[in-house]
């Protein structure tokens, strides 16, 4: 007799993410229960990444899915999950998922732990975090550019994060800002056309410069307005500006030593707490330099440094070239390996920062993550439905936890 934890069935089909562009869902069937997830893709990826999709797209994954994994999963036992997602690797058969493409895995593993929380009755997060549990931090874009968006800044991203008295009121305060910055980009623009990049964050063609001093102006005004504290932030992804051993913004182009000088003084000089991806992907040691020189003063990310991979946080770890990791499941392409990357980072001391990814669909599978993981953070902008699918979802999980 098959038990209530056996794989009987699963699913894939192609539907749009946030941007537009085709992504995978796919649902894996107990006898009770199915769970379902969907993936999502970046823009700005990191070079040593799962690959997304292979050739041909969202459909060859699927075709791929039709042609080795659908008739593979059916028996297996789901409360395995890291030999479900060793089976994913093995019948992809290559190191970055090229062949299946990193979403299906993704959308697959994901899948997979849904249907077991489901069939237990239980939420996701209690699934993944068992006893250990803790509510995040939000951490959110309002201003940017970069690979999200044309004729915004150069930098990819400047957050906020707000401490309020529970998540709620710290998403609240945190899309004060974003409307505010609204406000104040109209006033400085009179005229001009104010867009929105791919999170949602305002795009508008101005320096680097400019939207440091505007998102200061803003944090500190909804600061004082509701009383609540209110971090400044960035993700530079510099990778994306980084050519001939140069970092390009629109005005001016800087060494590897002015870029760490920069990022220094951005931490000491205009109080930012949290800055991500300061310096090219591969620079471990100009990563190193910003980090010793600001200590606990700040929190310096590595996402496209790490790419969500155990052995690239073990090669910072002995570096000291971070003191925090950003986790994004479909850069590694399993929830097996996304755990074993925020368990590296938990024995190092450092703090994780569980992330969105710039085209997303409505799943809010990392809201239950971030919980689950015991993150410090959740990155998941300030507004729109996509974006907001996860950071409502945290205020139902902060809801469930203290009643
Ligand atoms: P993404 O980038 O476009 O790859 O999702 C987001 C980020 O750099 O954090
Ligand atoms: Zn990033």
């Amino acid at each position: 007799m098959a038990s209530d934890f056996e794989i009987l069935g699963s699913n894939a089909r192609m539907i749009l993410d946030s941007r537009g562009n085709p992504t995978v869902e796919c649902e894996i069937y107990l006898s009770y229960a199915m769970g379902r997830c969907s993936a999502p893709s970046g823009a700005s990826t990191g070079k040593a990444e799962a690959v997304a999709f292979p050739e041909g797209g969202a459909a060859r994954s699927i075709e791929f899915f039709n042609e080795k994994v659908k008739r593979s999963v059916i028996g297996f036992n789901s409360l395995d999950q890291s030999g479900f997602d060793n089976m994913l690797r093995d019948i992809d058969g290559t190191d970055n998922f090229s062949r299946m493409g990193g979403n299906l895995a993704t959308a697959l593993s994901m899948a997979c732990a849904k249907a077991v929380s489901n069939a237990m009755g239980i939420p996701l997060y209690r699934y993944v975090g068992g006893m250990l549990l803790s509510v995040p931090r939000p951490l959110g874009n309002v201003i940017g550019g970069g690979k999200h968006a044309r004729n915004g800044t150069t930098i990819q991203e400047f957050m906020v994060s707000a401490e309020g008295s529970s998540f709620l009121d710290s998403i609240l305060v945190n899309s004060k800002v974003h409307r505010r910055i609204g406000e104040l980009l109209q006033d400085r623009l009179k005229g001009q056309a104010i867009g929105m990049g791919d999170e949602r964050a305002w795009a508008v063609s101005m320096k680097d410069d400019e939207a440091i001093d505007v998102i200061i102006q803003a944090a500190k005004e909804v600061s004082t307005e509701t009383k609540t504290k209110v971090g400044v932030a960035s993700d530079f992804a510099a990778s994306s500006y980084y050519k001939d051993g140069k970092y390009h913004y629109h005005d001016r182009s800087l060494t590897q030593d002015e870029q760490i000088d920069f990022s220094i003084s951005l931490i000491k000089e205009r109080g930012f707490f949290l800055l991500e991806d300061p310096m090219d992907e591969v620079d471990f040691d100009g990563f190193a330099s910003i980090t010793s020189s600001v200590g606990n003063r700040a929190v310096i990310v590595g996402d496209d440094l790490y790419t969500t991979r155990s052995d690239l946080i073990r090669k910072g770890i002995t570096k000291k070239s971070t003191n925090a990791v950003l986790i994004k499941v479909n850069q590694v392409g399993t929830l097996s390996q996304a755990a074993e990357a925020v368990e590296t980072t938990r024995l190092a001391g450092w703090k994780s920062v569980i992330s969105h990814r710039s085209g997303e669909t409505t799943d809010d599978f990392i809201a239950h993550l971030a919980v689950g993981f015991r993150a410090d953070m959740i990155k998941s902008g300030t507004v729109g439905g996509e974006r907001l699918a996860k950071l409502n979802e945290v205020v139902r999980i902060q809801e469930d936890l203290i009643s």
